[in-house]
């Protein structure tokens, strides 16, 4: 049983987004819409559902653009106001009070656990969940509240994972499972981004973590792993040898919209799912011919 609650999120929003250029030459590429939403709303609109109120994002250079999009737009307001766009203008509101956010710059591009190491100081001595932007979960229960509910019972750290095709495993962090229950494992090893067959199981890390403050003290320790980056994969290795771990199955369905062909198919996948455009947007796929 877990003793404390986890009312802190970390969003990782740091990275060069070279997979996307030129696209984000010059914006994030957390703002990529999806439809009409960028990429990182998703994150944090799942991690509030989740019960979490203060979020961390881990920016950088470039990065400007997520804070006003999480900021509150007086003259944008204005101007619907007295246009009479109410629907806009409380959408927009509501996008300003979805959390606390808080902003921290990684000043080099060291890795994922390095950026998570920026916190530090700003979760104290809690658990908090992470989420990678990337991978965009729709789930009846949201992805990270699956996480927690586990964390409130087991009181051990939580992966989120999913199983991905063999020729997939080089591109996730990939678990040692030992079965517990239906959709929970014990980890007992990580490794991040193997070739298919150095891979443990096909069980792939799908970017929701709920950890403890003593993730830290392991990163600041944690030597430049795959592709000279401080991984976390090699962090939560670590405590995955020292103390128990877990891993479940995250019921909904993921899309990788860090990965070109991903996107476009979480575009399709929301595009459809869109209230004003579904059918319309249903009616022109159907009419294609290839
Ligand atoms: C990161 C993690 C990896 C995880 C993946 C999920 O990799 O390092 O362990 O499986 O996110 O998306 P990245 O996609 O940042 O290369």
């Amino acid at each position: 049983m877990a003793s404390q609650t986890v009312s802190k999120a970390i969003i990782p929003a740091a990275g060069l987004g070279t997979r996307f250029l030129p696209a984000t030459k010059a914006s994030p590429k957390e703002m990529l819409p999806l439809v009409d939403k960028p990429l990182i709303q998703y994150a944090v609109e799942e991690a509030v559902a989740a019960g979490i109120r203060d979020i961390i994002v881990i920016t950088g250079r470039g990065k400007r653009a997520i804070e006003d999009h999480f900021d509150l737009s007086f003259e944008l307001e204005e101007v619907l106001k007295e246009s009479g766009k109410d629907t806009l203008l409380k959408e927009i509101r509501r996008i300003s009070e979805l959390a606390n956010f808080c902003y921290i710059r990684q000043r080099h591009a060291r890795g994922l656990g390095d950026a998570i190491l920026c916190a530090q100081h700003l979760i104290g001595d809690e658990p908090f969940a992470v989420l990678l932007g990337d991978e965009v979960i729709d789930a009846a229960v949201p992805a990270t509240r699956q996480l927690i509910d586990l964390y409130e019972e087991l009181g051990t750290p939580i992966l989120g994972v999913q199983e991905v095709a063999p020729e997939e495993v080089s591109h996730y962090g990939i678990i040692t499972p030992k079965p517990v229950r239906s959709g929970l494992f014990r980890v007992t090893d990580l490794i991040e981004k193997p070739a298919p067959k150095e891979a443990p199981s096909r069980l792939a890390v799908i970017g929701r973590y709920i950890l403890p403050p003593s993730i830290f003290s392991i990163l600041e320790k944690t030597p430049p792993g795959k592709n000279q980056e401080i991984q976390l994969t090699d962090a939560l290795r670590r405590l995955a040898q020292a103390a128990p771990m877990h891993a479940c199955v995250v019921n909904g369905t993921r899309h990788d919209a860090g990965d070109k062909l991903g996107f476009l198919k979480a575009t399709v996948a929301f595009g459809l799912k869109n209230p004003e455009l579904g059918d319309r947007f249903a009616r022109y796929l159907k009419g294609l011919t290839f």
